[in-house]
């Protein structure tokens, strides 16, 4: 099946081009200037659209859809333990499905293509990504005390069972999911380094996300989380760890040292008053970062675009300085180090020939985006989502001109 998207407005890692896509099957095979003879079945007109690369919402929870709204403006421990975590006991597998499925269109229709998920219902968010035709990569929130936990184990065998199920999707992926450092024992992280060096799967871990995370640690251990999980020797497997607010310059240090991609999630961390993680050093120091929603419950939407915005304003506004995050870094922060973090970036994060055609096209005529002068600024800074015109993933059209077509 060849496609061709006409005459449109490209973002490529060299910058923005006008001319052609063509794509054979799941493959982008061109971009630019179609090849001589390329005959393509579907085309799809790009005037006054401009394409991106699917974007990556690098850190949700899908099933938690169900939570918007309903639980705002609390301190984190009744938000949490109060509100959030009583309710996710009343939820099962079939209504975390319905309530990923929410999930999946929305992350559609504002441009999202790949996801990563941490679930406590396997089955429900990879089901609902198979079902919507997204890329997404999946990971069973582990809790555990030691490798003799009862529950622990039983969760790890849940996430076993769900790569089983799915190990013939090539869209959907899986990585080991401690939840985070105060809900793991020191024991059963040991355990989940073993599996994960066993099943070749990285880690996705909550990390340094409050200032009481790592009081507590310290305390605990005389260490940082980031310094605690280093000397365990947790980052010998590759792993992205979500919100790292409170981390220092020594922690810093040793994501660059082990490659450890930081998923900056701005907006959840604003909402439940974590603070403001220092992407400004981060990227200074060279470490890979990369953007994440978090889930509804905590944000309250999965609009990437808006997630953008975020990241963009807040780093210059917290260190007073008008040119760090430009909204060229915050879009490859949302596409290209998103795809680097999910150890995708060989097929997808760019619009280059070769890679897998995860492909978002944006209509240029929006109000909110005229008039058409700098148009990567536009979507960071004036765009909020509805612009998404068509999105495609893998080569296959799953929204054209704003219908879901699956
Ligand atoms: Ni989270």
């Amino acid at each position: 099946m060849n496609t061709k998207i006409t005459s449109a407005l490209i973002y490529t890692p060299d910058g923005l081009i006008t001319g052609d896509i063509c794509i054979t099957d799941d493959r982008i095979t061109a971009v630019g200037t179609a090849p001589e003879g390329f005959i393509a079945d579907k085309v799809i007109s790009g005037s006054e659209k401009m394409v991106i690369p699917g974007l990556i919402n690098a850190h949700t929870h899908i099933y938690m859809s169900v939570f918007r709204n309903l639980a705002d403006d609390l301190s984190f421990d009744d938000w949490l333990f109060g509100n959030i975590l009583p309710r996710e006991d009343r939820l099962d597998t079939e209504q975390a499905y319905k309530w990923s499925c929410l999930s999946c269109e929305e992350m559609i229709r504002t441009g999202t293509t790949t996801f990563m998920s941490m679930n406590i219902f396997p089955n429900a968010d990879s089901r609902a990504a198979h079902d919507f035709g997204m890329r997404a990569v999946i990971t069973r929130g582990l809790v555990g005390e030691d490798r003799n936990d009862e529950g622990g184990i039983r969760r790890l065998n849940e996430h076993l069972r769900d790569c089983e199920l799915y190990k013939d999707d090539p869209l959907i992926s899986f990585k080991l999911g401690p939840h985070a450092i105060y809900s793991c024992g020191e024991d059963y992280l040991m355990f989940l380094i073993e599996k994960a060096k066993e099943l070749h799967q990285d880690f996705h871990i909550h990390l340094s996300e409050s200032r009481r995370e790592v009081e507590d640690c310290i305390k605990k251990t005389g260490k940082t989380p980031v310094r605690y999980l280093y000397d365990m020797g947790f980052f010998d497997i590759p792993t992205c760890a979500a919100h790292c607010v409170h981390i220092t310059d020594e922690d810093i240090d040793i994501f660059k040292e082990k490659n450890v991609s930081v998923l900056h999630n701005p907006k959840s961390n604003l909402k439940l008053a974590n603070g403001i993680a220092p992407v400004k050093k981060l990227l200074e120091k060279g470490v890979n970062v990369c953007i994440g929603t978090d889930s509804q419950a905590s944000n309250n939407t999965l609009n990437m675009f808006s997630e953008m915005n975020f990241a963009a304003l807040l780093q210059k506004g917290v260190y007073e300085d008008p040119i760090v995050c430009s909204a060229d870094e915050v879009l490859k922060m949302a596409t290209i180090n998103g795809a680097k973090a999910l150890g995708m970036d060989k097929d997808i994060g760019e619009i280059v020939a070769g890679k897998k055609a995860d492909l978002v096209i944006i209509d240029l005529n929006s109000v909110n985006l005229t008039p058409k002068n700098d148009m990567v600024a536009a979507l960071v800074y004036s765009s909020n989502g509805s612009e998404v015109n068509t999105v495609m993933i893998d080569g296959k059209v799953v929204m054209e001109e704003g219908r879901l077509v699956r």
